[in-house]
């Protein structure tokens, strides 16, 4: 029987298309719905979202989501209508928003006894040394709590550069974490895909122009690699920790083994490296999505 999937998305991405394309090939439909456009009636007597107006509720039986700029927040409240109406989603917005926040993702993995760089945080500037001084001292990367794509990632050379970053960002009310800077691995990360407890590829992500950040999207170079089994299993449990399902696990490697930099709920996957890794990421995720949902009937019966 035909499914019906809506693709709740931020943005006008070629991941859309792909996953749209995805469901169809499989037999299903597929509809986009940007989260800007759906409003919501939180009311007991008559839950509803509506879609330009339009009530749209009932209408699917699963939503996978892909949230990202701009208004994730927004984007995530919708999710929860979802969750809340009992429509299957691929994705919670708990899962989700605890990847899209680098503080809750570390304090995740920590109790998970997952690898990851030395963290700290700090609220009042009084502090901000303290936790220099705890992660290992400068050089040191500072990162904004939400940033993505390598933006908002800072290496600081000295203390004073450092505490300057932090009070600076303290003024403008956005936080930041301090982090280790994992010096062996500059400019080098690993991007593994992984989806329903399997890595499925994995990528090795360079810069080429001597960045410590490796991102595609700042510059780097991409060739496919084959995580070793420690690497797997670590990326695996970090997906795990998040209850996430489909995710970009970022990793490095320290001279201490892998470290876990951070999980992406919303990849980026149209991009030559997928095919090179010889996946089709799109089918993977709807595949995944439409799985689990039968999975959900059959308990439920
Ligand atoms: N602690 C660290 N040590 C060394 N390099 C790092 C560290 N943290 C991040 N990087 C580099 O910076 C890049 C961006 O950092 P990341 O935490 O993934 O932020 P973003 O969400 O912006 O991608 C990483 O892919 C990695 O190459
Ligand atoms: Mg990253």
């Amino acid at each position: 029987m035909p499914l019906k999937i809506g693709i709740l998305t931020t943005q006008d991405v070629e991941e859309n298309r792909l996953l749209v394309e995805a469901a169809e090939k499989r037999g299903h439909q597929a509809t986009l719905l940007y989260h800007t456009k759906c409003s919501l009636s939180i009311c007991q007597n008559s839950p509803e979202i509506y879609y330009e107006g339009q009530p749209i509720g009932k209408e699917f039986d699963i939503i996978i989501p892909r949230v990202d700029k701009p208004h994730p927040e927004y984007a995530l409240t919708v999710l929860r209508q979802f969750e809340a109406m009992h429509i299957f989603t691929s994705e919670t917005a708990r899962a989700i928003s605890i990847a899209r926040d680098k503080l809750l993702c570390a304090q995740r993995l920590l109790k998970e006894n997952i690898p990851f760089p030395s963290t700290g945080f700090a609220y009042s500037k009084e502090d901000f040394h303290n936790i220099i001084k705890t992660v290992g001292g400068v050089p040191l990367i500072i990162k904004l709590v939400e940033g993505t794509e390598g933006v908002g990632v800072f290496l600081a050379d000295d203390m004073k550069h450092a505490v300057n970053l932090l009070k600076t960002f303290k003024q403008l009310s956005t936080p930041l974490i301090a982090q280790k800077f994992i010096e062996e691995s500059s400019g080098k990360d690993i991007r593994a895909f992984v989806c329903g407890g399997r890595v499925m590829a994995a990528i090795q992500r360079e810069s080429e122009d001597n960045d410590f950040r490796a991102n595609v999207s700042q510059g780097g170079i991409a060739t496919v690699i084959k995580l070793t089994e420690e690497e797997e299993e670590i990326c695996i449990k970090a997906a795990r920790a998040l209850k996430i399902n489909v995710a970009g696990v970022d990793l490095i490697r320290s001279n201490q083994g892998p470290l876990i930099i951070e999980i992406n709920a919303s990849l980026n996957f149209a991009r030559k490296y997928m095919e090179d890794a010889g996946i089709d990421a799109a089918d993977i995720i709807v595949g995944f999505a439409v799985d689990k949902y039968k999975e959900g009937l059959k308990n439920a019966a």
